[in-house]
């Protein structure tokens, strides 16, 4: 078999059989094919497609490229969760003490990511201490033991998508949905849980824009789970305006406490009820949505998922106290209110643009090496709908450094349309894909 011959071949419109995707996701992984013909191959990819089974053929590829985590040690059903991202989304924090004091296991693998404000790993690094970087065997012992445990991605999880994601974002092939939708996968497979499920955010703030391509997206994703032997959902998401309030890593474990002690922010705890709904009936531990909704206030109204935060961060070597007392999280130097000047209604938020005021004082990375700052970011005030008048805050804002803050300041002000007339509050749930 060439990679010449395959190139051709999908250049030409044909679909590849599942031999030859898996001899070039072979080939390129051990380095005998070269990134140029693999440049190739993913723009020929990106215009002419690829059909159901080429997908799931290069998803199953990907993930069985590397260690492929073996969860059967761990009791009872493995449940993840994956979102594709968005502005203050922190969902993790508290979506997973919840469920997991509800008794599903949480055996999950998280990032650190590029964007506006670190990944689930660097936000839990907000607790002195804490680690990711923990033992295969430990994940599983602490599983077993507490119900919980979130581990940094091996270096060598779905290695053939590291390195052709890497590739993808320096040949403009990552915005192709066969493609988005088998890298997720393949990494949510070789992750090994038992069922997924999927946030798959829309909006101004989100990789799709538009509902439809988010829903589409959302369908391929559940086909491949599916296709895998893996009981898949997805949920679409509302990315128009930030999740919550806090957009910033220690700002965002903190929303993440508040809401897991019944005072986080509306759309954030709604957001967490509804997919940890659909966690619980997958992991069989409600027979319903209603029910699962039921016990999930529940572990917020009787702590047992604030406890379950605490134990996470304790027996992975972070400062549990933490939890109780937000006095000891680090704090940045400079904290100011953003007020506006207009008076009326919150017509628009621009997502995108919010995210960047993050990045610009520090909160995130534009290149993998870049380091964090932890304390920066902003805590809204105002949402879509609300009212506002002249000389009101917007946001306090979060920072360590004058001239960034002035930058994200003036961004800030920019991003937020404010009319004369009410503006109608929009769904945070676009709606449901199954198989
Ligand atoms: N996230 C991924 O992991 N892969 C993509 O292709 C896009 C987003």
């Amino acid at each position: 078999m060439r990679m010449y011959d395959l190139i051709m071949k999908k250049r030409n419109g044909n679909s590849l059989s599942n031999e030859e995707i898996s001899f070039m996701i072979k080939q390129y992984t051990t380095g005998a094919i070269p990134d140029y013909q693999m440049s190739a191959m993913m723009m020929a990819i990106y215009f002419r497609g690829m059909n159901e089974r080429e997908t799931l053929s290069l998803t199953m590829e990907m993930a069985q490229s590397g260690d492929v985590l073996n969860l059967s040690g761990i009791h009872g059903i493995k449940v993840d969760k994956h979102s594709t991202g968005g502005v203050g989304d922190k969902t993790t924090l508290a979506l997973a003490p919840m469920v997991a004091a509800a008794g599903v296991p949480i055996a999950k693998m998280s990032g650190r990511g590029l964007g506006h404000t670190g990944g689930t790993i660097d936000k839990l690094e907000s607790f002195t201490g804490f680690s990711t970087a923990i033992s295969e065997e430990q994940f599983c012992d602490n599983v077993n033991r507490i119900g919980i445990s979130i581990m940094g991605q091996t270096a060598d999880l779905a290695p053939a998508d590291k390195k052709l994601y890497a590739l993808r974002d320096v040949t403009a092939t990552v915005d192709n949905r066969s493609l988005i939708a088998s890298s997720i996968m393949s990494k949510k497979l070789a992750a090994g849980a038992d069922a997924i499920v999927l946030d798959v955010k829309t909006g101004s703030g989100a990789f799709m824009k538009k509902e439809e391509d988010s829903f589409a997206l959302a369908r391929e994703m559940v086909r491949i789970g599916t296709g895998a032997g893996r009981e898949t959902i997805a949920i679409v998401s509302d990315m128009d305006q930030p999740l919550g309030n806090a957009i910033g890593n220690i700002l965002e474990v903190q929303e993440a406490i508040d809401t897991l002690q019944g005072k986080g922010p509306e759309d954030f705890t709604q957001l967490c009820l509804t997919l940890g709904s659909y966690m619980l009936v997958a992991g069989k531990k409600a027979h319903d949505r209603e029910e699962a909704k039921n016990i999930l206030a529940e572990t917020i109204r009787n702590k047992s998922a604030l406890n379950k935060l605490a134990q996470l961060v304790e027996a992975q070597g972070g400062d549990s106290k933490m939890v109780f007392d937000p006095t000891r999280f680090v704090r940045a130097k400079i904290v100011e209110e953003i007020v506006t000047s207009a008076s009326g209604y919150v017509q628009q938020i621009d997502c995108e643009e919010i995210g960047m005021c993050s990045l610009i004082l520090g909160g995130g990375r534009e290149t993998k090496e870049s380091s964090i700052d932890l304390s920066v970011g902003l805590v809204l005030h105002k949402k879509v709908g609300d009212a506002v008048k002249e000389g009101e805050s917007l946001a306090t804002i979060y920072a360590n450094d004058l001239e960034k803050l002035e930058v994200a300041r003036q961004r800030f002000l920019k991003a937020y349309t404010i009319c004369e007339t009410p503006v109608e509050k929009k769904p945070l749930i676009k709606g449901i894909v199954i198989a």
